[in-house]
C-alpha cells in the first residue's frame, strides 16, 4: 500500500486500538492492489523513459538526415544553375532531344541562330518549335530526317552543314551520348559558319583564279618562247632562202638552156647518123656501132631528157620550198580584206578535193561568222595545210572523217578542223610547229606546213591550239580577231 495512506490508516487505527478482521482483509487487498499498481507504474515509467530516449535519438538522426538532404539539394541547385549557365554561355546553339527525337532543351544561342521567335521559345513545345525551324531551313525534310536518324543511331558521330533560307550556312555537330543503361537521346550543337564558308569560297575562287592565271602565264610564256623561236628560225630561213634563191635561179635556167642545147645536139647527131653510111667505110661504121652499144646509145638518148625533167622538177620543188621559207619568214605583202572565212574554207576544200576524196568524208558544222579582216589567201594556205595533214593522218585506206566547225567568242572567231586519224604522239606535239619537223616519208612532207601556218596566224594576231590523242584523232583550232587593231 502507498506509504502516505499507510501512515494515515496506522494513525487512525492507533486511536481505535484494534483493527477489525474485515477491515484487515480489506486493507490487505488494498495494499496488494497498490503494490501491483506501483509495479505497473514502475514498468510504465521505465517504458516511457526508454521511448523518450529512442525518440531523442531518432530526432537527432532525422535532424542529421535533414541537414544532409538540405546540403544535397543546395549542391543540386548549384549544379543545375551551373549547367544552365554553361548552356547559355556557350558560343554554340544547343538542342537537346530525348530518345524519341523530341525537344527537351535548347539554349538562347540556338533560339537566336535559328531565328526562333520569342513566343515559340516561350511555349517550349516540340511541334511548334520544329515547325518554326523548318520554316527557316532550305531543306527542312532532310533536317528533321537527320534528327530522327541521329536519335535512332546513338552510337554514330555526326558532322554536317545545312543552309538556311537567308543564305546562312550552319554547322551541325553531334557526338554519341554516353552509353548508360538507358539511351539518353542526343545533344546537338549548331554553329553559324557563314563567314567561314564565304571566306573559304573566296579563297577557293582566288586559288582557281590564280591557277587560271598561272596557266595563262604558262601559255603566254610558251607562246613567247615559240614566237621567239619562230622569229630566230624566220631570220635563219630568210637568210637561207636568200642564199639559195640565186643558185637555184641559175641552175633552173641553165637546166632549161641545157635541155635546149641537148635537143639541138641530138638533132645534129641524127643528121650525122643519117649520113653515116655515105661518110664512113664499113670498118668505121662497125666501130661507131660498138661504141653506141657500149654506151647504151638509145637508152641514153631517152634517159638524158628524163634526167633533165627530174632535175627540173627537183629544182621547182626547191623553189617552192624557198618560197615557203620566204613566206614563213616574212609573210608577203598581200592586202588586208574583210572576208567570209566559210567561203575561203569552201574554196580550199575544192582545191584539196582530190587529196581528200578517197579517204575522208568532210562534215561541215559551220556556226555564224561575221566577216573577218584578214589576208584571205594566206589563211586559205593554213586551212589547206591542216586539211591535207588531216587526210594524211587518216591514211590511204581509212574511211575517215574531217569535221570543220566554226564559231565566235567575244570579239574573236574560231575555226576548228578535227580528224579521226592516227593522232600525234605527246612527245611530237611540242615540235609540230617547228620548221622541217615531219614524220612523213621523204618526198611526202617537208615539215613546213604547220610552221608556215603558225606564222600566218600569228601575223593575224591569232593563235593555233591543238589537241590530239594517239589512235583517236587530232583537232586544230584557229582563233582570229575579227578586226585587226590599228598598227
Ligand atoms: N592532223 C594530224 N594528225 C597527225 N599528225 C599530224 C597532223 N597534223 C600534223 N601532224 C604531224 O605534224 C607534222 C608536221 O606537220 P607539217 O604540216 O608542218 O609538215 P608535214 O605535213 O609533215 O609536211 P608539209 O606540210 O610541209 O608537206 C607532220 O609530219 C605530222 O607528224
Ligand atoms: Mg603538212
Amino acid at each position: 500500500m502507498h506509504r502516505l495512506l499507510q501512515r494515515q490508516i496506522d494513525r487512525y487505527l492507533g486511536e481505535q486500538g484494534a483493527i477489525p478482521e474485515n477491515l484487515s482483509q480489506f486493507l490487505a487487498a488494498v495494499s496488494a492492489a497498490y503494490e501491483s499498481a506501483d509495479a505497473d507504474h514502475l514498468l510504465i515509467e521505465r517504458s516511457l523513459d526508454l521511448m523518450s530516449r529512442e525518440l531523442t535519438e531518432r530526432n537527432h538522426e532525422m535532424r542529421n538526415e535533414l541537414s544532409i538532404r538540405q546540403r544535397a539539394e543546395g549542391q543540386l541547385e548549384f549544379l543545375l544553375s551551373l549547367l544552365d549557365a554553361t548552356l547559355e554561355s556557350t558560343a554554340d546553339g544547343i538542342l537537346v532531344l530525348d530518345k524519341d527525337a523530341r525537344v527537351v532543351r535548347f539554349n538562347r544561342r540556338f533560339v537566336e541562330m535559328l531565328h526562333v521567335s520569342d513566343e515559340v521559345a516561350a511555349l517550349w513545345n516540340h511541334d511548334t518549335l520544329i515547325e518554326n525551324l523548318q520554316g527557316q531551313i532550305k531543306d527542312p525534310a532532310a533536317f528533321t530526317e537527320k534528327l530522327e536518324y541521329l536519335c535512332q543511331h546513338p552510337e554514330e558521330e555526326s558532322y554536317d552543314t545545312f543552309e538556311c533560307n537567308d543564305g546562312r550556312v550552319i554547322e551541325r555537330y553531334c557526338l554519341p551520348p554516353p552509353q548508360g543503361e538507358e539511351k539518353v537521346g542526343r545533344v546537338l550543337s549548331f554553329r553559324d559558319i557563314t563567314a567561314r564558308t564565304q571566306a573559304e569560297q573566296a579563297l577557293l575562287r582566288e586559288k582557281e583564279e590564280q591557277k587560271a592565271l598561272i596557266k595563262k602565264l604558262e601559255e603566254a610564256h610558251n607562246q613567247l618562247l615559240q614566237s621567239e623561236k619562230m622569229a630566230s628560225i624566220g631570220q635563219l630561213a630568210a637568210g637561207v632562202a636568200h642564199e639559195i634563191n640565186n643558185p637555184i635561179g641559175y641552175v633552173n635556167s641553165n637546166l632549161g638552156t641545157l635541155e635546149k642545147y641537148l635537143q639541138t645536139l641530138f638533132h645534129v647527131l641524127a643528121a650525122y647518123e643519117q649520113a653515116e653510111t655515105a661518110m664512113c667505110d664499113s670498118h668505121v661504121q662497125a666501130e661507131i656501132r660498138t661504141l653506141k652499144r657500149e654506151a647504151e646509145w638509145d637508152y641514153l638518148k631517152q634517159d638524158i631528157f628524163e634526167l633533165l625533167k627530174e632535175s627540173s622538177d627537183g629544182i621547182l620543188r626547191v623553189k617552192q620550198i624557198v618560197q615557203d621559207l620566204k613566206d614563213f619568214s616574212h609573210v608577203d605583202e598581200a592586202e588586208w580584206q574583210w572576208v567570209d572565212l566559210h567561203k575561203g574554207i569552201d574554196s580550199t576544200l575544192n582545191v584539196v578535193h582530190n587529196e581528200l576524196k578517197y579517204n575522208s568524208e568532210v562534215v561541215k558544222e559551220y556556226g555564224e561568222l561575221p566577216q573577218v579582216e584578214c589576208l584571205a589567201h594566206q589563211l586559205n594556205q593554213v586551212f589547206m595545210n591542216i586539211l591535207v595533214n588531216a587526210s594524211h593522218a587518216i591514211g590511204p585506206d581509212g574511211h575517215g572523217r574531217i569535221t570543220i566547225r566554226s564559231g565566235t567568242q567575244d570579239d574573236k572567231v574560231w575555226v576548228e578542223i578535227s580528224d579521226n586519224g592516227k593522232g600525234i604522239a605527246p612527245e611530237n606535239l611540242k615540235r609540230i610547229f617547228d620548221p622541217f619537223f615531219t614524220t612523213k616519208p621523204v618526198g611526202k612532207g617537208t615539215g613546213l606546213g604547220l610552221s608556215l601556218s603558225y606564222g600566218i596566224v600569228e601575223k593575224h594576231h591569232g593563235r593555233i591550239e591543238v589537241e590530239s590523242e594517239v589512235g583517236k584523232g587530232t583537232t586544230f583550232r584557229i582563233w582570229l580577231p575579227v578586226r585587226q587593231s590599228a598598227g
